[in-house]
């Protein structure tokens, strides 16, 4: 697994994956897939990688703490950094390439005056509470697709909005590249794995099973109310939206001090 860090060493490591991925496939040429991350890597991240390896001829990893993503009172700074652990779990997994980028490698020059317009799916669920994130997301999606040239790119259902707003961005500017969505890995309690997470303490870390059980009920009964109800039973957590959109129910809530979400499908109970 070669790990790089600037533009130069991506583009001849990137280069090398290509030869070895064509000389793989005898009659094809080979597939390289992308998973894009930032960092403090979880089963997850795992299980995107996982496929990834199982789908294409060459794994490439991004590991990258975007400040572009994050609101001036967010958690950029205290967000989790584990690189040594992260390397050690994208070796177990078969990554071929690791690009763990610093800011000024990724924003030569300051954060970039060009930026991707998410459209008016931004102004919902996600982007209605956090302004200017997936102008963030779609930006540095974007700018990390042009760096790996990826065939195709995995990103988890866990981020639903997030996975359909690249979608669109792949649709609308025509990008060669093949989105594909991994099912979100949850904890056996039904708790969806978040690096977030961490900063829960043991007491959160119980109210914010209440996030699947809104799901839940609303999911079987097919009315928000239900799921309101199930919020209404942990006061301590602050629903943001529960609603129904992009065909699933989707939440966020506040537990304590940490923002989560999550979503399902209608099927789901
Ligand atoms: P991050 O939160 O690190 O997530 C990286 C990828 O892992 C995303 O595609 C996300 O949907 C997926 N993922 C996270 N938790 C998951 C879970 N429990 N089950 C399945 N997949 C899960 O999402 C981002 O980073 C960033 O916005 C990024 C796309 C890297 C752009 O900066």
């Amino acid at each position: 697994m070669k790990v790089v860090t600037t533009r130069d060493e991506l583009r001849a490591a990137r280069a090398e994956l290509s030869v070895r991925a064509d000389t793989t496939g005898a009659d094809t040429t080979g597939e390289v897939g992308v998973v894009m991350t930032m960092g403090a890597l979880h089963a997850g991240h795992e299980a995107l990688l996982r496929r990834a390896r199982a789908d294409v001829d060459a794994v490439v990893l991004t590991i990258f703490v975007n400040p572009l993503q994050f609101g001036p009172a967010e958690d950029f700074d205290r967000y989790p950094r584990t690189m040594e652990a992260d390397l050690a779990l994208a070796r177990a997994c078969g990554v071929d390439l690791v690009f763990a980028p610093t800011r000024e490698v990724m924003y030569p020059g300051g954060d970039p005056v060009v930026r991707v317009d998410p459209g008016p799916g931004a102004d919902v669920f996600e982007g209605a509470s956090r302004p200017g994130f997936f102008h963030g997301v779609l930006t540095v999606v974007n700018k990390l697709f042009a760096l790996t040239r990826p065939d195709a790119a995995y990103f988890g259902e866990k981020d639903y909005q997030q996975l359909s707003m690249i979608r669109a961005m792949v649709r609308d500017f025509d990008l060669p590249i093949d989105v594909r969505g991994v099912p979100t890995v949850r904890e056996p309690d039904g708790l969806a794995l978040s690096s977030r997470n961490r900063y829960l303490s043991p007491v959160e870390r119980e109210q914010a099973l209440v996030l699947h059980r809104a799901l839940a009920a609303c999911a079987a009964t097919g009315s928000v109310d239900a799921g309101m109800a199930e919020y209404a039973k942990v006061p301590e957590v602050k629903v943001d939206y529960l609603a129904w959109g992009e065909g699933r129910w989707l939440t966020a809530a506040w537990v304590g001090g940490t923002r989560l979400i999550d979503n399902t499908e209608a099927s789901n109970s």
